[in-house]
């Protein structure tokens, strides 16, 4: 069957695509949605931008909605700005309606939403609470497995429960930290040998992370990340770590694609090698043998199903560059999604093009919604 005719027989949905948001990485967003919606529109779907602003305000008038859907998409960025500048205080607002019982409420009605939106107020559940309470099917895991996976802290004792491999980590509480550092210090330090890695339990794009290698490091290492989360993870550097990413899809059943490598450009993958400097290469397929490609496939799924992921993750792996042992690092339940990004490249080398992945992003969504009205309510 050629891909015409495929295309005609799938169904065509009115897509609500969110994007920016008050993350750090909202520019990443606007790259992603910008993808997302011209492959979109591309399968012969309809597109439903919907703008959250920097300051975390959405969109609120149905004529700028439509406003956006007559703009050209290249010039999202510029929108943004405009947006940016409006003085609508948060108290003016409506909320969101349900998309299925208020029509011409500030939400048009969307068959499914894709939100493209990644870190906090993203992809950590409180989006997918929205938008579990407006009752309408979106697009990657739930409240749950969002939350558990963008908080590094439970995802590692998930991990644990399941057997799954991973660093040695301590955690460490902002106020307890602030109270008694001296304890802490010598707590980590009894436990955990140099060089270690210090993040906030709940980030993301690098933004606190630092390798520290001395005790005074370590101390302004975790102040550092507690500016950004009232917990910080002390973990143990992998060594000569090498990124290995595998992208898993699918929600009962997930499938794990090949595995990607990243060469950072940087001593590791922070902030600047990320996002501002293009030193950074992604390397598809990962330079692993067989057995070991095998091993972080299974190893992704499982780590995705030990979390209650849904629809899409990138599963992260730091391998020991000497040894090969290979360490569970993070799960992001919404990866970059540009073309060029690691996600969709990943599927793309296993034979899933960036529209097929799109379209089927959206089944899923449907799929897992249908799924969940089946449950009673107990009335
Ligand atoms: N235990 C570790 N050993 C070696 N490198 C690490 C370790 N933890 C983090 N890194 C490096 O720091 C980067 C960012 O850390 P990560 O835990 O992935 O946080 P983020 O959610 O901000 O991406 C990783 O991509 C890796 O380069
Ligand atoms: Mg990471």
């Amino acid at each position: 069957m050629s891909e015409a005719v495929m295309m005609q027989q799938r169904r065509r949905y009115r897509v609500g695509v969110l994007f920016g948001g008050r993350s750090s990485e909202h520019e990443v967003s606007l790259a992603s949605a910008r993808n997302v919606m011209d492959a979109l529109r591309q399968a012969g779907h309809e597109v439903v931008p919907i703008g959250i602003t920097p300051a975390g305000r959405w969109l609120p008038q149905p004529d700028a909605w439509l406003r956006l859907n007559n703009e050209a998409i290249e010039r999202l960025s510029e929108w943004r700005l405009e947006i940016g500048r409006e003085t609508t205080v948060a108290s003016d607002l409506p909320i969101p309606q349900s998309p299925n019982l208020s029509p011409g409420a500030p939400l048009p009605p969307v068959d499914v939403v894709f939100p493209v939106l990644h870190g906090p107020y993203g992809e950590d559940g409180t989006v997918q609470g929205l938008l579990e309470m407006l009752n309408v099917p979106y697009v990657g895991s739930g409240v749950l497995g969002s939350a558990m996976a963008m908080d590094k802290d439970v995802a590692r004792k998930l991990f644990a429960y399941h057997g799954l491999p991973q660093v040695r980590y301590l955690t460490v509480r902002r106020q307890a930290w602030r109270a008694t550092p001296a304890l802490a210090l010598s707590r980590i330090e009894a436990e955990l040998a140099y060089p270690l890695f210090v993040k906030p339990a709940n980030l993301g794009s690098s933004v606190g992370v630092s390798k520290v290698r001395t005790r005074e490091q370590l101390a302004a290492a975790i102040t550092l990340a507690a500016q950004y989360d009232s917990k910080v993870l002390v973990e143990v550097a992998v060594p000569n770590a090498r990124e290995i990413e595998v992208s898993v899809l699918g929600n009962e059943t997930p499938i794990a694609s090949i595995a990607g490598e990243i060469i950072p450009g940087n001593e590791f993958y922070d902030y600047n090698a990320k996002y501002e400097s293009d030193s950074s290469q992604l390397l598809i397929p990962a330079r692993l043998d067989d057995a070991t490609l095998q091993q972080v496939r299974d190893l992704a799924v499982r780590a995705f199903q030990a979390l209650e992921c849904e629809g899409l993750a990138r599963v992260d792996f730091l391998l020991d560059g000497a040894t090969n042992a290979i360490y569970l690092n993070e799960i992001n339940t919404m990866p970059g999604f540009t073309r060029i990004s690691m996600y969709p490249k990943l599927w793309e080398a296993s034979g899933i093009t960036y529209p097929d992945l799109v379209h089927r992003l959206l089944e899923l969504a449907i799929e897992r919604y249908t799924v969940r009205q089946e449950n009673s309510t107990g009335r």
